[in-house]
């Protein structure tokens, strides 16, 4: 089954000399369901802003976008399907440092609801396992590795059970050996939870892991 169909997509930005400058042109993608696919391009050649415009927090000039058959493209609020589907890891994994590892992980589910229930917190818990970090549940975001904090991040990225993990530059602030623990990471939850997952990345290494290896240039995407 499709789940991401993107037909057209255009995306500009008002530059500092108020000039309208195309970043996205003509995007056409389609990801199915279960499918892990990398996009690599130059800095500048609107990697995030692709990924902004999949999980809804942008919206293209035109075109359309697609999600589990639901068109988004005229969606005033896309803040429930984002909360339900989409799950997102950044490069500079953003854990919250006055809550602990365990609440951070938490926190996509408390977006939606006052608490939690036993069943959540027990899959949550579950996730910690599955990627190590379990023990580290009660100590702070300041006193985890960078790895560690990483897979926490993706802990909280996977709670509410995404169909979709969109990842910006997971391994980016990572050493070989840990970028290399995080790629292994991505695989396992796209083959326990059959997560669909869309990494952007420098790293020929990390691209290469893919089913799917795309290449952002010139406001266009090309299959590797
Ligand atoms: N809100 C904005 N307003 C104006 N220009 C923007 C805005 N967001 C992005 N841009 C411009 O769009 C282009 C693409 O940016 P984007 O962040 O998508 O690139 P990227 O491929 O993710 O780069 P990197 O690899 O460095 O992260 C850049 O030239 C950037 O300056
Ligand atoms: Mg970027």
């Amino acid at each position: 089954m499709t789940l991401i169909r993107l037909q057209n997509i255009e995306k500009s930005f008002r530059d500092g000399d108020n000039q309208m400058r195309a970043v996205l042109q003509h995007i056409d993608l389609s990801v199915e369901q279960g499918e892990i696919v990398s996009i690599r391009g130059e800095s500048g050649s609107g990697k995030t802003t692709l990924l902004s415009i999949l999980g809804t927090i942008l919206r293209a000039d035109g075109g359309v976008y697609l999600l589990d058959g639901d068109d988004l493209s005229h969606v005033a609020d896309t803040s429930r399907v984002r909360a339900q589907k989409i799950g997102f890891l950044f490069q500079d994994h953003r854990l919250m440092p006055q809550y602990t590892a365990w609440e951070n992980v938490l926190l996509p589910l408390l977006a939606k609801a006052d608490s939690t229930t036993a069943d959540q917190e027990e899959y949550a818990l579950g996730l910690m396992r599955l990627l190590g970090v379990e023990y580290l549940r009660n100590q702070y975001p300041a006193t985890l590795s960078g790895g560690e904090a990483s897979r926490v991040a993706l802990c909280r990225a996977l709670v509410h059970k995404p169909q979709l993990l969109l990842a910006d530059e997971p391994t980016g602030q990572l050493d070989d050996k840990h970028s290399e623990q995080v790629a292994e990471l991505l695989h396992t939850i796209n083959r326990e939870l059959g997560t669909t997952i869309i990494i952007v990345t420098h790293s020929e290494t990390l691209a290469r892991t893919a089913d799917r290896q795309l290449i952002l240039h010139n406001g266009r995407l090309n299959e590797v």
